[in-house]
C-alpha cells in the first residue's frame, strides 16, 4: 500500500473500469484534504502538481510531505508532476520522490516530443518506481504555464499513437480527444469519443499495458466523464475545479468572518471545501473501496 507509481494502480483501474481521481494541489493543505478523501472513500489516489506550485514550494518539500502523508495511509497514492515541458525539471522531480512525471513536449513536432519524451522515461525507468505520462496532440486551454490556444489544439492520431507509445518506453498516455484545460467555454464541448475507443483498442486492445489518461475534468457533465471511463480513460485529471473551491471557500470564510485573525478556520474551511469536491469526483470514477 502506501507509496506507489501511477502504472501500477491504473493497470488495476482499467482492468476494473473505474477510473483514479488525479487531483492538482497547490499547497500542503489541499494535499491533506484529497489524501483524507481518499482515505475516507477507500480510494487510490494520483496527487498532482503542476510546475509552477513544485517550483514555489520545492519538489524536495512536496515529496517530503507526500512520504509522510503515504507512508501511514492504507490506501496507494502517487505522486506526480504534471505538464513539465523541462526534462531537466523532470529529473529533479524524479530525484526528489515523485512516483509518476508528465513530460509534455506535445507542442513539439512529433520527432522533438519522441525525443524528450524518451529521455525522461529512461531517466525514471533507471532510477525505477517511477512511471512517465507523456501526451500526443495538444489540449486547449490553459494549465499553469502550459497555453494552447483553440487554433492550435489538434486532436491524436491514432496510429501515431501507437508509434509514439512503443518508441518512448510511456508507462501512461494521455491522448488529446478535445477536452480542454479550464472552464469549457461552451455547455457542451465537442469531444472524440470514437477516437479515444480506437486509441484503447490499437494500445491496450491485445495486451493492456498503457492506461490512458483524460485531461481537463472541471466542467465535464456526469454522464460525459462515465463514459470515458467506461472508454479506458484509468486516470482522471482535475485542477481547476479544486483551485475554485479553494478560493471560494477562503473568500467566503473571510467575508462571513471579518473579524476573525485565526488562520486555522480559514484552512479547515478550505480542508472541508476541497474534501466536497473530491468526493463529488470519486464518485463519477467509480473508485470507492478500490484501494
Ligand atoms: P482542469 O483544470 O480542466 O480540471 O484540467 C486538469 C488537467 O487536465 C490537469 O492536467
Amino acid at each position: 500500500m502506501a507509496i506507489v507509481d501511477a502504472k501500477e494502480i491504473l493497470i488495476k483501474a482499467t482492468e476494473g473500469k473505474y477510473s483514479v481521481g488525479a487531483f492538482n494541489i497547490t499547497n500542503i493543505i489541499q494535499m491533506e484534504a484529497v489524501v483524507e478523501a481518499a482515505i475516507e472513500r477507500k480510494a487510490p489516489l494520483i496527487i498532482q502538481t503542476s510546475v509552477t506550485p513544485a517550483k514555489a514550494i520545492g519538489p524536495e518539500v512536496l515529496a517530503a510531505v507526500f512520504r509522510v502523508l503515504a507512508e501511514s495511509a492504507p490506501i496507494p497514492i502517487c505522486l506526480h508532476l504534471d505538464h513539465c515541458t523541462d526534462v531537466d525539471f523532470c529529473r529533479r522531480c524524479a530525484d526528489a520522490g515523485y512516483t509518476n512525471i508528465m513530460i509534455d513536449a506535445s507542442k513539439q513536432l512529433y520527432e522533438e516530443n519522441v525525443r524528450q519524451t524518451k529521455a525522461v522515461s529512461d531517466y525514471c525507468h533507471k532510477l525505477g518506481n517511477i512511471s512517465v505520462e507523456g501526451e500526443l496532440g495538444t489540449v486547449s486551454g490553459v494549465e499553469d504555464q502550459v497555453v494552447v490556444a483553440d487554433d492550435e489544439a489538434a486532436l491524436c492520431d491514432p496510429d501515431a499513437a501507437v508509434s509514439f507509445v512503443k518508441e518512448t518506453g510511456v508507462d501512461i498516455f494521455a491522448p488529446a480527444i478535445g477536452t480542454a484545460h479550464g472552464i469549457y467555454k461552451t455547455e457542451n464541448p465537442k469531444l472524440d469519443m470514437d477516437r479515444l475507443k480506437t486509441i484503447a483498442g490499437l494500445i491496450n486492445g491485445k495486451t493492456l499495458s498503457t492506461p490512458l489518461v483524460i485531461h481537463g475534468g472541471t466542467g465535464l457533465k456526469p454522464d460525459v466523464v462515465k463514459k470515458l471511463v467506461s472508454l479506458g480513460g484509468s486516470k482522471f485529471n482535475v485542477s481547476t475545479d479544486l483551485k475554485h473551491a479553494l478560493i471560494d471557500s477562503t473568500f467566503d470564510h473571510i467575508s462571513a468572518n471579518r473579524e476573525q485573525y485565526n488562520p486555522g478556520k480559514i484552512d479547515d474551511a478550505v480542508r472541508k471545501a476541497i474534501k466536497k469536491r473530491v468526493n463529488y469526483w470519486i464518485d463519477l470514477f467509480g473508485c470507492e473501496g478500490k484501494a
